[in-house]
């Protein structure tokens, strides 16, 4: 499907962040183990990323894994680490022809397997020129957890009290040449942001759909841009 007329290009989102929720219920609702709702996300996940691609969006971040999700039967934190594994496996190709740079953000280095640690290494390596959209995978991610990294970073670089200021926190996030996420879209019917984002969300318009992340396509992408298109943004000021 191409984008509807009905959305304006000039003002498509530069950067589009999604937590992508439901899978679990997606599954049940079908007598299915949770983990099928997993696989059954890959298809969402490459058809959004095709429609934010066919609209010029510049950075999509997806929220894959945060860091309270290791709390979940060992099962199916094994399985979802072997998912994304694969994933990147079965689609990192795809994904740099289309000239999608991949990128991650989150503690690579606590608790996240070897093999996968080394598949997200590739990924980025064999896609680190690209231009087209950043695909930004938020992985074993926290927003509070990249804010005490960003400080921690800050002490290691010996900075006194005076020299902290916004500038200097952004600076040390995961990822500070990316802009702030105009947009963030919630899927399967919860109202909360679960840790994600929580710095560069600050004055981010929140879209949130009951579809289930596994049925999710780019329709339903292009639905919540154009809600967003119906928002008045203004960062604290009186005009637009
Ligand atoms: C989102 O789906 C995927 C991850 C959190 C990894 P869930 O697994 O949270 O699905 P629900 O919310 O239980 O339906
Ligand atoms: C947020 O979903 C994390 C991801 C989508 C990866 P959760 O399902 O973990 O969030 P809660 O527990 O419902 O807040
Ligand atoms: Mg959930």
């Amino acid at each position: 499907m191409t984008p509807p007329g009905s959305i304006e290009r000039a003002s498509v989102p530069a950067h589009v962040a999604i937590v992508m929720d439901g899978n679990g219920r997606w599954a049940q609702r079908q007598g299915l183990p949770r983990t099928e709702g997993h696989g059954a996300g890959e298809k969402a996940l490459v058809d959004t990323t095709y429609g934010a691609l066919s609209l010029g969006v510049k950075t999509l971040t997806v929220y894959a894994f945060s860091t309270e999700n290791w709390r979940r039967p060992v099962d199916e934190v094994r399985y979802l680490m072997n998912f994304n594994k694969g994933l990147l496996e079965r689609r990192q190709h795809e994904l740099h022809e289309q000239g999608v740079r991949i990128t991650f953000s989150g503690r690579r280095e606590w608790r996240v397997p070897r093999g996968v640690a080394k598949r997200m290494d590739e990924a980025s390596e064999l896609t680190k020129k690209n231009k087209k959209m950043t695909l930004n995978i938020a992985f074993n991610y926290g927003g509070r957890a990249e804010i005490v990294d960003a400080v921690r970073a800050m002490f290691r670089d010996g900075l006194e009290a005076k020299d902290v200021d916004e500038a200097a926190i952004r600076r040390r996030l995961y990822h500070p040449e990316l802009a702030d996420p105009d947009l963030i879209v919630r899927t399967s019917g919860e109202y909360r942001i679960s840790n994600f984002l929580l710095w560069e969300m600050a004055y981010s318009e929140l879209v949130f759909t009951d579809v289930l992340w596994p049925d999710f396509r780019r329709e339903d992408l292009f639905g919540a841009i154009e809600e967003y298109q119906r928002r008045e943004r203004r960062f604290g000021g009186l005009d637009k």
